[in-house]
C-alpha cells in the first residue's frame, strides 16, 4: 500500500541545541517551536517486495545517503514485522537544507507515510518518537500550532506535544529568503560541536527563564513576553555556534541587515522580532494587523530576495494527492 503525507516545518523559538543522545537525538534542554503553514513537505512511501533496497527522491534528484531514513524506516519495519523495503517520493515547496528546517517536516512526513503504508496506526506520541529518531526538531513537526518538545532521558520519554492549536493565536512568521543554497555545515555537525563549548553550559543555565516567557507568553498570548524571549535565545544558540571550534557562522550580510532592520521597526514603534536557525534566513515575528507594513519595509532590504507569510500550520496529515 502507498501512503501520502503533507507536513510543515516549525521554527523554534526556544532553540534545541546540543544533543544529551546523538544517536537517538535527544536534545539537552525542552524547547518550544511555532508550525509554519505555507511551507510544506509532501512525502509519498510504498512498502514493497519489487524494491530492491530503499530509494529516496527529493525534489526529483535520488539521494545516496539514507542513513537517517533508513533509522526511521528500520525502526517501522521492526514495529510492523516486515522485511520489504521502501520507495520513497518527496517534495518540499521551499529550498531545502537552507535553514528553513526542511528535515523537520520531511522526516515528521517520512514518519506518517511510512508508518501507514507499513500498516501500523500509530498515535501522535509515537510519530513524534519515530520522526525525532530521522532528525530532532522533526518530532514537533508532527503537531500543528505551538509546539514543545520534552526532552526525557530515554527515547520513550523524549517526544512533542501541542501547547496550543494553529487558531489559537494568529500570529505571524515572516519567513524571509536571503540565500536559498545548502548550507555547508549541517545543524547535525553543529550540534557535536555546542557539546565541547563551554558557552553552551551557560546558554543552558539562564535557558530555563526564557522556556518559562516562551511557553506562558503563548499561554497569555502576550506577544511582547514571546518575541523578547524568543529573540534572546535565538541570539544565545548563535552565539554558541559561532564559539564553536571550528566556528559555525550562519550570518550573512543580508542576515544581519535584517536583524538591523527589525531593531529599527522595533524603535519607530512597529513590534516585531527575529529568529534565525542554522541558517541565514531570518523569520520576523509580529502580529497580524502590522504584518503587510513590516513585510513591505523587509522586501525593502538589500539581500532580501523574497518574504513568505506564514502563520501556525496543521499538524501533520494524510492526503490522497500520491507523488508516483
Ligand atoms: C537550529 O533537528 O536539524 O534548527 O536532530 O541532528 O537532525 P538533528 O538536528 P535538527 O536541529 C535543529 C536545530 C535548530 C534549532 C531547532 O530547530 O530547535
Amino acid at each position: 500500500m502507498k501512503f501520502t503525507a503533507i507536513s510543515h516545518p516549525n521554527i523554534a523559538l526556544i532553540k534545541y541545541w546540543g544533543k544529551a543522545d546523538e544517536k537517538l537525538n535527544i536534545p539537552l534542554n525542552n524547547n518550544i517551536s511555532i508550525t509554519l503553514d505555507k511551507l510544506t513537505t509532501t512525502t509519498t512511501v510504498e512498502f514493497s517486495e519489487k524494491y530492491p533496497k530503499d530509494s529516496l527522491i527529493l525534489n526529483k534528484k535520488e539521494t545516496a545517503n539514507l542513513e537517517r531514513v533508513e533509522r526511521v524506516l528500520n525502526e517501522i519495519r521492526k514495529m510492523a514485522g516486515i522485511k520489504d523495503k521502501a520507495k520513497i517520493v518527496s517534495e518540499n515547496n521551499f529550498p531545502t537544507g537552507a535553514g528553513l528546517a526542511s528535515s523537520s517536516s520531511g522526516f515528521s512526513a517520512l514518519a506518517l507515510a511510512a508508518s501507514k503504508a507499513a500498516g501500523l496506526n500509530l498515535d501522535k506520541k509515537e510519530l513524534s518518537i519515530l520522526a525525532r529518531l530521522g532528525s530532532g526538531s522533526a518530532c514537533r513537526s508532527i503537531y500543528g500550532g505551538f509546539v514543545e518538545w520534552l526532552a526525557g532521558k530515554k527515547s520513550e520519554d523524549s517526544y512533542a506535544i501541542q501547547i496550543a492549536k494553529p487558531d489559537y493565536w494568529d500570529l505571524k512568521i515572516l519567513v524571509t529568503i536571503i540565500k536559498e543554497d545548502e548550507k555547508e555545515v549541517g545543524s547535525t555537525k553543529g550540534h557535536s560541536l555546542a557539546k565541547e563549548n563551554p558557552f553552551l553550559e551557560t546558554r543552558l543555565k539562564i535557558l530555563d527563564k526564557y522556556l518559562k516567557d516562551v511557553r506562558n507568553g503563548i499561554k497569555e498570548k502576550d506577544f511582547t513576553k514571546v518575541g523578547k524571549a524568543a529573540e534572546f535565545d535565538c541570539i544565545s544558540m548563535h552565539a554558541t555556534m559561532m564559539t564553536s571550534i571550528p566556528m559555525l557562522l550562519y550570518w550573512t550580510t543580508g542576515t544581519i541587515r535584517v536583524i538591523n532592520a527589525v531593531k529599527k521597526m522595533r524603535e519607530e514603534g512597529l513590534e516585531c522580532y527575529f529568529t534565525i536557525d542554522a541558517g541565514p534566513n531570518v523569520k520576523v515575528l509580529c502580529l497580524p494587523e502590522n504584518a503587510k507594513k513590516i513585510e513591505s519595509k523587509l522586501r525593502e532590504v538589500k539581500g532580501v530576495k523574497n518574504v513568505i507569510e506564514n502563520r501556525p500550520g496543521e499538524d501533520a496529515r494524510i492526503s490522497e494527492d500520491h507523488l508516483f
